[in-house]
C-alpha cells in the first residue's frame, strides 16, 4: 500500500520537523513496543538532536478485537522524565484509546513537553480525540501489516506497509 521509498521520504520530513521544533534541545524518544520498532529506528537515524531512546510496552485489555479502555504499562522506562522533551513513537493510532492513556501517564510524570509521532493513523476508527504532532500517513479502515505492524506476530519485518487481502 505504501512503498518503502515513500515511507522513507515521509520519515525524513517528520525528522526535519522534529529537528526544527527542538533545535538546541534534547529529546527522549519513547517507542511503544513492539509495533513502533522499525519506524522509531528509521526516524531516530534522521534526528540530529541530542537524543535518547527508550521503549515501553502498553497493553489495553479487551476481547481481542476491541479495547475496553483499561490500559496498563507492562514494560516501563527506568529513567525520570521530569522536565524532559518526550516524543512518544507509535506504529498506528486506531481508536486512540491506548495512546490517550499512555500520554496521560507520561504527562503525569512531569515531562516538559509530550508529543506524539505515529507512523499511521486510521481517523475513521477514532473513539477518543488525539492530537498527532508528527504523522506519517492516514490510512483507511483496513488491517495493516508490515513496517513493524503485525498480524498474529507475522509480517513485522516487511520493509513496506501492506494490507492483508481477504
Ligand atoms: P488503539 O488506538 O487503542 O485502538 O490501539 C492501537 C494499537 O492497536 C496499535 O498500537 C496497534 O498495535 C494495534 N493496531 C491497530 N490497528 C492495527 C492494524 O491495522 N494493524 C496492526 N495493528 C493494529
Ligand atoms: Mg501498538
Amino acid at each position: 500500500m505504501i512503498k518503502e521509498a515513500e515511507v522513507e521520504k515521509r520519515i525524513s520530513e517528520l525528522a526535519d520537523q522534529i529537528n526544527n521544533d527542538f533545535k538546541g534541545e534534547k529529546v527522549l524518544l519513547i517507542g511503544v513496543l513492539k509495533g513502533s520498532f522499525m519506524f522509531l529506528s528509521d526516524l531516530a537515524k534522521k534526528i540530529t538532536l541530542d537524543t535518547e531512546v527508550y521503549f515501553i510496552e502498553a497493553l489495553s485489555y479487551g476481547d481481542g478485537t476491541s479495547t475496553s479502555g483499561v490500559v496498563k504499562i507492562t514494560k516501563d522506562i527506568d529513567r525520570d522524565i521530569k522536565d524532559e522533551n518526550v516524543i512518544i513513537v507509535e506504529d498506528i493510532i486506531d481508536t486512540g484509546i491506548t495512546m490517550s492513556k499512555v500520554m496521560e501517564i507520561i504527562k503525569f510524570r512531569g515531562a516538559k513537553t509530550v508529543r506524539l509521532a505515529s507512523c499511521l493513523s486510521k481517523p475513521s476508527r477514532r473513539r477518543v480525540e488525539i492530537d498527532i504532532d508528527y504523522l506519517g500517513f492516514e490510512v483507511e479502515d483496513k488491517f495493516i501489516v508490515g513496517y513493524g505492524l503485525d498480524c498474529a506476530q507475522k509480517y513485522r519485518n516487511l520493509p513496506y506497509i501492506g494490507v492483508i487481502e481477504e
